[in-house]
């Protein structure tokens, strides 16, 4: 049976900076996808990281429908009304287009979707970060399906021992690739290192899966606000659907992806490296330097199009010691203060609000006599020849 999982996110305004959400926000969206959902969703949850309502919708109308879409924009629209009432800082900010156009994509909110043949039994993971770009699932997202070492699965499980296949996105350039692994694992390891350019969109299984043949096993949300508005807006936090167990990673595989706490870029003003917190949703403000960054991970089993869950999977004793070292790496890191590589390097700061700054010097600038510029060094180079 085909089913189509749609988790659609967005800031409509926080408590009281970019710390968390207002709860009668997340009802007011709580309630209108409840009240609008009849004859549309099949299932859905609505909750919250950091300062994002998160809406996770099951339906039988496949990805981009423009009634899913609709139902979680309005959602979010309710939610600012009430956002704004109350003033809540940043009310609607992610809803950065006025009239809804049939495709939520381009229009601020971040959308991860996947069509699946449902199995007897179709466990996953949402998985939710606030405070981090969409490159931050790239290591772990690689870890589950690619790194044996985090994934026994992979040598062990018939089923997974020929791999997966990846679809990684140029977010700069526009253009997308798939490769297999293991049989390009360097490859793909090559571009997804460069995390603000290169994104994991999807996985795949391969056609020789037993149990699940090419099918999406794994979709993030790659929708870069700040291209979209041309200016800092706030970063992308994403989130990410993971299918799990039965020739896939399993729920354990998939979290262990977490467990070492990595630098993922974002935290204070989108402008700094930080490591990234797995939390309970109860621990998910954004309270220390707007942060640290943070993962939440609800899991889910559908049947027939009905969701039983979520269970909130972080809330456990065995992430106390990612906890623990991920504010170890926090103080260290911020005793830095405004320097690289805390803060991030120029080229990335492109989208915040630096630029607008160091604007203002430039006319307080004068040339270094005898100093030859960097676009300039190669000619005299040229010249020795
Ligand atoms: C990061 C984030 C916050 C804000 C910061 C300053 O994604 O949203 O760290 O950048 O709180 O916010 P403004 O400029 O709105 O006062
Ligand atoms: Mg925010
Ligand atoms: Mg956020």
């Amino acid at each position: 049976m085909k089913a189509t999982i749609s988790h659609i996110k967005a800031d409509i305004g926080s408590l009281p900076g970019h710390t968390t959400v207002y709860a009668p926000v997340e009802e007011e969206v709580r309630k209108f996808v409840s009240d609008n959902s009849r004859g549309l969703l099949t299932g859905f949850h609505v909750g919250h990281v950091g300062d994002d309502i998160q809406i996770t919708m099951v339906h039988s109308r496949g990805i981009d429908n423009p009634e899913v879409h609709g139902l979680a924009w309005n959602a979010f629209k309710a939610g600012t009304e009430v956002a704004k009432k109350v003033g809540l800082y940043g009310a609607g900010q992610d809803l950065l287009k006025d009239a809804f156009s049939g495709n939520i994509k381009g229009m601020g909110p971040g959308v991860a979707e996947m069509e699946i043949t449902s199995r007897k039994s179709e466990p996953f993971i949402v998985y939710m970060m606030d405070k981090t770009e969409p490159g931050a699932f790239n290591f772990p997202i690689f870890k589950m399906f690619a790194d044996p070492f985090n994934t026994p699965g992979l040598v062990i499980d018939p089923n997974m021992h020929d791999g997966f296949r990846f679809e990684v996105w140029d977010v700069l350039e526009g253009r997308k690739i798939e490769l297999p692994s293991p049989e390009n694992t360097y490859d793909i390891l090559a571009m997804i290192g460069s995390k603000s350019r290169y994104v994991i969109k999807r996985v795949y299984t391969k056609e020789a899966h037993e149990k699940l043949p090419d099918e999406n096993v794994a979709v993030v949300t790659t929708d870069k606000l700040s291209l979209i508005a041309g200016e800092y807006v706030g970063k992308d936090d994403p989130a990410a659907i993971v299918r799990i167990q039965s020739g896939l990673p399993a729920s354990g595989e998939s979290l262990e992806a977490f467990a070492h706490p990595f630098l993922v870029s974002g935290w204070m003003r989108g402008s700094f490296n930080g490591p990234l917190m797995p939390v309970g949703i109860k621990d998910s403000k954004m309270t220390r330097f707007d942060g640290p960054p943070r993962v939440a991970a609800l899991g889910f089993v559908l049947k027939d199009g009905k969701l039983a869950g979520p269970v909130d999977l972080f809330d456990d004793v065995a992430f106390d010691g990612a906890r623990r070292t991920a504010i170890e790496m926090t103080d260290h890191l911020r005793r830095m203060g405004p320097f690289e590589p805390h803060r991030l390097p120029e080229s990335d700061m492109e989208y915040t609000t630096l630029p607008k700054v160091l604007s203002r010097l430039s006319s307080r600038f004068t040339p270094i006599e005898g100093h030859i510029k960097a676009e300039t060094l190669e000619e005299p180079t040229r010249d020795m020849d």
